[in-house]
């Protein structure tokens, strides 16, 4: 029997039903036949920010997680096969939910990298057209890297972006519109996906 692709859709932005949320939404729907899919907002779960006690480090293991969701999401990465990260930009970098949700995930790579040959892509939209979304999956991608996973992008035809980038502005100052209507955000999101599964399947 083939096994089905998990994948663990994760909204990074604290707000639901806005750009990254439509952007990761399109992605999943991309891929719904060929995967087992779950999405999680980080925004329903508590998350305490790391306090740097490198326990971690020691013990493999984290005094927050008594006191708050994160072992329950460090559950769900290990369980997954694939992961998508929908993020905005905050200032060039993650939301600080999301960036709490990447700190406390280390002892997954302190037990042995555990997060190691898993497929990851990211999508960020931002306000902005050049909101620094690059900067955001620069961070993303160092922090699936750094865990050991494998990275992949959106690889569609020549003239696509082979980032998954989206924004409320369009091309020019004063044109603003809904993500439901930005075309490369939901090409790019959609060709990213594809391109996690095709990978994904290899590897499991
Ligand atoms: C604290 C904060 C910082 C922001 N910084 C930027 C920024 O540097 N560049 C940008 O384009 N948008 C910035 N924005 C706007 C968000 O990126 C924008 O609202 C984005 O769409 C949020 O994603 P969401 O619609 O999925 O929530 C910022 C918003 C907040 C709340």
């Amino acid at each position: 029997m083939i096994k089905m692709v998990k994948v663990l859709g994760i909204l990074g932005s604290p707000r639901k039903g806005k750009s990254n949320d439509t952007l990761l939404d399109a992605a999943l729907e991309k891929i719904k036949e060929d995967a087992d899919i779950e999405k999680i907002y980080l925004v329903d779960y508590n998350i305490i920010p790391c306090n740097g006690c490198d326990t971690c480090v020691k013990k493999m293991e984290c005094p927050l997680d008594k006191n708050d969701d994160m072992k329950q999401l460090r559950d769900k990465l290990l369980d997954a096969d694939a992961i998508i990260i929908a993020s905005p930009s905050y200032f060039g970098g993650p939301p600080g939910i999301l960036k709490n949700f990447m700190d406390r995930s280390r002892p997954l790579k302190m037990a042995g990298h555990k997060l190691k040959n898993k497929v990851f892509g990211f999508i960020s939209s931002s306000g902005l057209r050049y909101g620094a979304q690059h900067e955001v999956i620069s961070a993303l991608m160092n922090f699936a890297l750094i865990h050991g996973g494998i990275v992949v992008g959106a690889a569609g035809k020549v003239i696509e972006p082979n980032y998954a980038i989206g924004s409320f502005q369009g091309d020019k100052i004063k044109e603003f519109r809904k993500s439901s209507e930005d075309e490369i955000g939901l090409k790019t999101s959609e060709l990213l996906a594809s391109h996690v599964i095709e990978i994904a399947k290899r590897i499991c």
